[in-house]
């Protein structure tokens, strides 16, 4: 072999062996030969919390966490943030090119189509109580749109497939509009193709009597910004999930509603509501150095700070801070936004957080632009599934089609009991 490789020592047996290596990656099962004896099973890797494993080969997303970098096909994300609609960054997501002009106009023709729910799935909604956490009611009802197309189950069916993330693009903010007003008794509004995506999802939460919703351009333009930034992240927990549970073949629509269950947690997109709800815990400026300190003594992690990837600012959060400007121009400040720079300015020059490298993440300010705009922080998690329910579906996408995946199912090293005989009730202790 050429020096693509490794060489190992089994210092147990004296064996070697060489393993190649491609794309500064082993393969796993490369390392099955190496044995102790012919029925050993053979040496596993050990890796809880995927820290150093691929799961899978793509070409959708990339990220450099030290250096700060996140590209979607290659592009730069300031770029597309910049200079795109959310619905072209979808297109580009889910087809690896931006599209021409007449590919732009058939693909939002062809999702504003699909803006409307099913009358049933209108009244699913209506059986939650009024209180329902929006994002308990986005995964049921999600999942329960299996049971409305059911032919979404042939997953191998280009063109089928095609028609049901068209569909889940459309319908996650007619979702959402009709959650929330849900909440508050009012009447759900229809889609209104006369207007943009991000529009529409504003005209479907807070038309009134007025006979046309007229959107302010400066809060659709940053909810479309808002858009694009969620639109992929890679392998994080909840699209690991999607192609998991997408492995099994299992439908769009169930595959998706499990996504967002994980998306739904504190540490991953849950996170951006706790940041909301922290940064009331603290309430002023004063308070900032005690609630760092209870912090750093283990109560708790500071919300909207810290990644696994990335070791550096969050270009994410870096955009999101300009956004910010512009949506305050419109709403006025929001207070807590001041509470959030001085937290930010406190902890970057903390020896703790600058040893850990923890920088703030995309939720740290997502969720202050967010109320300023209107939107209660039970909303949310839900604002960021609209956007990535788009990386989800071209990720599920990427992995149906590629010939090297099979159904997810990792190993494990059992630590139970060894074969004991079964003991009756009356000789248990
Ligand atoms: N506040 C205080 N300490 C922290 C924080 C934080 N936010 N994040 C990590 N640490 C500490 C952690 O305690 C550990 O310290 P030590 O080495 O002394 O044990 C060290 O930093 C390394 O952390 P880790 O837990 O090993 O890192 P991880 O890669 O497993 O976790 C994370 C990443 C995002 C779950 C974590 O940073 C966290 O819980 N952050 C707060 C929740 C949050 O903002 N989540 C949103 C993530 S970005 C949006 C998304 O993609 O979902």
């Amino acid at each position: 072999m050429g020096h693509n490789t490794i060489s190992i020592t089994d210092n147990r047996t004296g064996a070697q062996y060489e393993v190649p290596i491609t794309d500064g990656t082993i393969r796993a099962t490369d390392l099955k030969q190496i044995k102790t004896s012919p029925d050993d099973f053979g040496l596993m890797t050990y890796d809880p919390a995927f820290l150093n494993t691929a799961s899978c080969r793509s070409s959708i997303t990339y990220i450099d966490g030290d250096k700060g970098i996140l590209r979607y096909r290659g592009y730069p994300i300031d770029q597309l943030a910049e200079n795109c609609s959310f619905l072209e960054v979808c297109y580009l997501i889910l087809n690896g090119e931006l599209p021409n002009q007449s590919q732009l106009e058939e693909w939002i023709r062809l999702v504003k189509r699909r803006t409307m729910l099913h009358e049933t799935s209108k009244k699913f909604l209506e059986g939650f109580r009024y209180d329902a956490h929006p994002m308990t009611m986005l995964i049921s009802c999600v999942a329960a749109l299996s049971s409305v197309y059911p032919e979404a189950r042939h997953v191998h069916d280009a063109a089928n497939r095609k028609k049901q993330i068209t569909r889940l693009i459309a319908k996650m903010p007619t979702i959402t509009a009709y959650c929330y007003r849900h909440h508050f008794g009012l009447p759900y509004i229809y889609p209104d193709n006369d207007l943009s995506f991000t529009e529409n999802f504003m005209n479907m939460m807070w038309k009134m009597l007025e006979p046309k919703y007229v959107a302010n351009p400066i809060l659709a333009r940053a909810l479309d910004v808002l858009f694009i930034l969620h639109a992929d992240h890679e392998q994080n927990c909840s699209t690991n999930t999607m192609r998991a549970v997408g492995s099994s073949q299992a439908d769009p629509y169930v595959s998706v509603a499990a996504a967002a269950a994980a998306l739904s947690g504190p540490l991953h997109g849950g996170a951006n509501e706790e940041v909301l709800h922290m940064l009331s815990e603290i309430g002023s400026k004063d308070n900032i150095p005690a609630y760092i300190k209870s912090v750093k003594d283990g109560h708790g992690k500071l919300m909207g700070f810290g990644h696994r990837v990335y070791k550096n600012y969050d270009p994410r959060a870096r955009i999101i801070k300009q956004t910010a400007d512009e949506v305050f121009s419109v709403t006025g400040l929001n207070p807590k936004l001041e509470i959030a720079k001085e937290l930010e300015r406190i902890a970057l020059e903390d020896e703790y957080f600058v040893k850990r490298k923890l920088y703030p993440n995309v939720d740290f300010y997502s969720g202050i632009i967010y109320e300023a705009m209107g939107f209660r922080p039970s909303l949310f998690t839900v604002l960021f599934a609209i956007p990535r329910v788009v990386g989800w579906l071209a990720q599920w996408q990427e992995m149906i089609t590629d010939p090297e995946q099979k159904i997810a199912r990792p190993r494990q090293i059992y630590t139970g009991s060894d074969e004991r005989n079964f003991v009756p009730m009356t000789q248990r202790a």
